[in-house]
């Protein structure tokens, strides 16, 4: 189970911790500040992800069993590699027998079992080169994609969706009968043509936030589970909202 490390230190680090004023801007203070005391930081050193992200694989697993049974996974956006480190664990995935797949435009250090692109996803090039690089037909394509940002919050939004939206299509397209997709988006943010879409083609589809996505943070899951196939093109009743958990 994943415990919740709110209110625990089970790093021995203590919580609290504040920044010397000095030539840092105060942003900058307040984001180290945050960050060195967030217990799902320390956690994540502690139990050798590489980053908080981590977590949030877990909790929505936990509830979701997404990742049981998985054999092949896309990891999209994968840097610095927490997601992949999971993706390589439950698949025993290995450098001689490779199942996960993943990409990001930023270097990331290697991880034994996942092959790496460092490419841009929107590079027309990247679904055929991942679908090779995974070796087979995944079951589970992860997305935590987030466009990098401009200091524009609308434009960031807009980019991130459509990371969202070119994912999903590209989930539909490589993806086993029976799999699941699972990509960052913003609360509100999801377009009704992409819910339509994923309702055509899933069984499932809802809305999380796991308790390690900062509460302040617009940043919401979608998740679509139990991919019906490429066959799958009866119309479908028009999607509602997604539910949101
Ligand atoms: C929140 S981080 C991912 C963290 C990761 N899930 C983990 O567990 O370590 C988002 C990543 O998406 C990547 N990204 C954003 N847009 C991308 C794109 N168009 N192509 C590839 N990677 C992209 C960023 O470079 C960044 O590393």
């Amino acid at each position: 189970m994943t415990k919740s490390p709110i209110g625990g230190n089970r790093s021995g680090r203590k919580l609290g911790q504040k920044v010397k004023k000095g030539k840092l801007k105060a942003s900058s203070r307040r984001w180290i500040e945050r960050h060195i005391n967030d217990p799902y930081v320390q956690r994540a050193q502690l139990e050798g992800y590489r980053a908080r992200a981590a977590f949030k694989l877990l909790e929505i697993d936990e509830k979701h069993k997404i990742l049981a049974g998985a054999r092949r996974i896309i990891d999209l956006g994968a840097a610095p590699g927490s997601w992949s480190q999971i993706a390589a664990k439950v698949t025993n995935s290995t450098d001689a027998d490779p199942r996960v797949a993943a990409i990001d435009f930023l270097e990331m250090d290697p991880i034994p079992g996942v092959r790496f692109l460092q490419m841009d996803f929107l590079d027309p090039e990247a679904p055929d080169r991942l679908k090779e690089a995974v070796g087979g037909t995944p079951d589970l394509v992860i997305s935590d994609m987030a466009a990098p940002t401009t200091g524009h919050r609308q434009t960031d939004h807009l980019r991130t969706m459509h990371l969202c939206e070119v994912a999903a299509h590209f989930a539909v397209d490589v993806l086993a009968p029976g799999g699941h997709f699972l990509a960052k988006t913003f609360q509100g943010g999801t377009e009704r043509d992409l819910l339509n879409m994923l309702k055509q083609n899933f069984r499932q589809v809802i809305h999380v936030k796991p308790a390690s996505s900062r509460a302040e943070s617009v940043e919401m899951f979608l998740l679509a589970k139990g991919f019906k196939g490429r066959r799958a093109e009866e119309p479908s009743e028009p999607a509602e909202d997604a539910a949101t958990e």
